[in-house]
């Protein structure tokens, strides 16, 4: 499609605790995130008189929920969920640090190749993602897409032609939304902070 919109789920119970991964809800600040997008993608739409974006998130609550207010159906794929930080589910990057140092040490070295032990690494992100890109290339219309950290790295660094030794280190923001305008070489982008 000629345009792409990322952004990460809002605020989650998770995202203020530090801990990775898990399946938790948004928080407050999250739900205000979930409303603010909805009515960004209504000033870009509907006011414009144009047709909804289709939506697609993770299989995850707090994607799903951050999507809710938008009037539209939306597709969940398992393929956009988070990273899997495998036997790192659920501890803070303290945590990791204190507890299981060779594991913080050793993909300090490698980000993007380096595989949590019963998870992913940054290359398994981005050969799950390429079904969703293969998809997304097919499509006509815009589309929104509403993942994690990791995945909108992924997505984000493959549309403006980022190395993937890059990608793990890509800035996406909570709160934030990405309109990417794709050209017949590479993407030009757009940034929106959301007010909430
Ligand atoms: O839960 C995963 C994080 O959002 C991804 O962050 O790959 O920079 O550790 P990281």
């Amino acid at each position: 499609p000629r345009n792409i919109y990322l952004s990460r789920h809002g605020e989650s119970e998770w995202n203020v605790t530090g801990q990775l991964g898990g399946d938790p809800d948004l928080t407050v600040r999250g739900r205000k995130y979930a409303k603010c997008l909805s009515t960004f993608i209504d000033s870009e739409f509907t006011k414009e008189g144009k047709e909804l974006p289709l939506v697609w998130t993770s299989q995850l609550r707090r994607t799903r929920r951050t999507v809710e207010h938008i009037p539209t159906m939306n597709l969940c794929w398992r393929a956009l969920n988070e990273i899997d930080a495998g036997v790192c589910e659920g501890m803070t990057y303290k945590s990791i640090a204190e507890q299981l140092p060779d594991i913080a040490h050793e993909r300090k070295k490698d980000k993007l190749r380096y595989r949590y032990p019963g998870g992913e690494s940054y290359m398994d992100v981005i050969y799950r993602l390429e079904p969703v890109i293969l998809e997304l290339e097919r499509q006509r219309g815009p589309v929104l897409i509403v993942a994690h950290n990791a995945v909108v790295r992924a997505i984000y660094a493959y549309f403006m032609n980022k190395s993937q030794d890059e990608c793990p280190y890509i800035d996406i923001p909570l709160h934030t939304v990405f309109k990417l305008t794709t050209r017949a070489y590479g993407a030009e982008e757009e940034v929106f902070p959301l007010e909430i």
